[in-house]
């Protein structure tokens, strides 16, 4: 079963998912058995930024019933000399348009996150379509994020990615607190639900100012209830919730930040809540060999690489700049910045945090990392977004603060949401 399974989203079309998803399972296959899996059915473009025989992909997994496993291609000698990346496999998604596999019904998607559940790798990495409708959401984790990329070239993609946000958590938020929710049964939590769906959905909604976003939910709860468990579980479920980022086609400190990173957090705190945990997992530089690399089916890594052979001498061992890479970031003094996990108090709703505040941590921790790695290629952009990755998945606090464990149905949400809650409610005193 997967350790990990991380979905790559967008919300909108051509940011650089593909182009991320491929070349960041292909730097996290040097660490660990990896598969990364096409689901964009539509458009399906893993199949050609690698220029591999495929023998079985999506199709014959729908079509002739084959296990998700024995759709997983290798990659081909020609293209991995050294062998470097035997533990890298991708699962291609179908040739040409097919009804059934660009719209799957229910049943499909479900048989689908059933076998990505039990592949036999420590890694997933799913490059998911744009849009954010149930082929989207469905692989997304509850409680964070997946990896969202977006670009300070494209603006709309920026707000995108942060609906992407709000789709998810005000989905967890619905699923967590419906009326026959587990949680209402928990002492202490009364009988809220009708009000907070009701709030909810005036949240949701942008054009009703009534309730501009999930901070006021909050506020206007705990108007009404005082404060209670139930309030502070709410804060808790917002405030630990995870958006990680990386910006595509990087182009600066100032630039990024004005143009990608702002109206990114304006339309998070502003639609959604200032109380949001955000991590930036680095950048991609805009390269034109990016760009020819997957019109070629050769990615950078794996050209970097037979370059490197060539030059190697028989006797010394090539060196392996992805793996050297990660050694060497693993002494540098970034770390992941992570913030102390929110306390369930009695005391719920105190104040969020001020859009400024979000933006001046964004933007402090850009530049900390431009400081320390303004020189990296395009290669070694996608090793620091891996470290910043694996970093947060050995986090010992909550597996479910980086990608899913699992693509989990939603009562395993409110099962896992009920435990975080009886352990947190339990250490509050009375
Ligand atoms: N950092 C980069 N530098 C240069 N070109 C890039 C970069 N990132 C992506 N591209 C190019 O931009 C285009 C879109 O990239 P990609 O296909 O990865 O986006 P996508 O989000 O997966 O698109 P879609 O929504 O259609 O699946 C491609 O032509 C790709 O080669
Ligand atoms: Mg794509």
């Amino acid at each position: 079963m997967p350790k990990r399974i991380i979905p790559v989203a967008s919300g909108k079309g051509g940011v650089g998912k593909t182009t991320f998803a491929v070349n960041f399972a292909l730097a996290l296959s040097r660490r660990a058995p990896t598969v990364l899996i096409d689901l964009d059915t539509v458009t399906s473009s893993v199949r050609s930024t690698l220029a591999t025989a495929i023998h079985r992909d999506l199709y014959h997994f729908h079509r002739k019933k084959a296990a998700l496993v024995e759709c997983i291609t290798r990659l081909e000698p020609a293209l991995d000399r050294t062998g470097r990346y035997r533990d890298f496999g991708f699962v291609a998604g179908p040739r040409h348009y097919l009804e059934e596999l660009a719209n799957p019904d229910p049943d499909l998607r479900r048989r689908l996150a059933v076998e990505i559940n039990s592949l036999p790798v420590d890694y997933v990495v799913v490059d998911l379509r744009a849009g954010v409708d149930a082929n989207v959401l469905e692989f997304l984790p509850y409680t964070n994020s997946g990896v969202l990329i977006f670009t300070p070239h494209l603006p709309q993609a920026t707000l995108a990615a942060s609906d992407i946000v709000k789709a998810v958590l005000f989905r967890t938020l619905r699923l967590v607190f419906s009326k026959s929710s587990d949680v209402f049964r928990l002492p202490g939590f009364g009988e809220g639900h009708e009000l907070i769906h009701e709030l909810l959905s005036r949240a949701e909604d942008v054009y009703d100012d009534s309730v501009p976003n999930l901070d006021f939910v909050l506020k206007d709860l705990r108007d009404v209830f005082g404060d209670q468990p139930l309030l502070a579980a709410i804060e808790w479920v917002i405030a630990d919730f995870r958006v990680h980022y990386v910006l595509n086609m990087f182009d600066g400190v100032e630039e990024s930040h004005e143009s990608a990173i702002v109206p990114f957090v304006q339309n998070l705190g502003g639609n959604v809540s200032g109380r949001l945990n955000l991590t930036q997992l680095g950048w991609v530089v805009q390269d034109p060999k990016l760009h020819r690399a997957n019109c070629t089916g050769v990615p950078l890594l794996l050209e970097g690489e037979r370059a490197r052979t060539q030059a190697a001498s028989p006797q010394r061992p090539a060196i392996d700049p992805v793996f050297a890479e990660l050694e060497a970031l693993r002494s540098s003094a970034l770390g992941i910045d992570r913030r102390k996990p929110p306390k369930v108090s009695r005391t719920a709703a105190a104040e969020a945090p001020s859009v400024d505040a979000l933006l001046g941590e964004q933007l402090e921790s850009l530049r900390t990392m431009f400081t320390d790695r303004r020189k990296d290629s395009v290669q070694e952009n996608f090793s620091y977004a891996v470290f910043r990755a694996l970093n947060l998945m050995q986090a010992p606090r909550l597996p479910t603060e980086f990608g899913m464990t699992q693509i989990a149905p939603p009562e395993q949400l409110v099962r896992w949401i009920l435990r975080r809650l009886q352990s947190a409610t339990a250490q509050v005193p009375a």
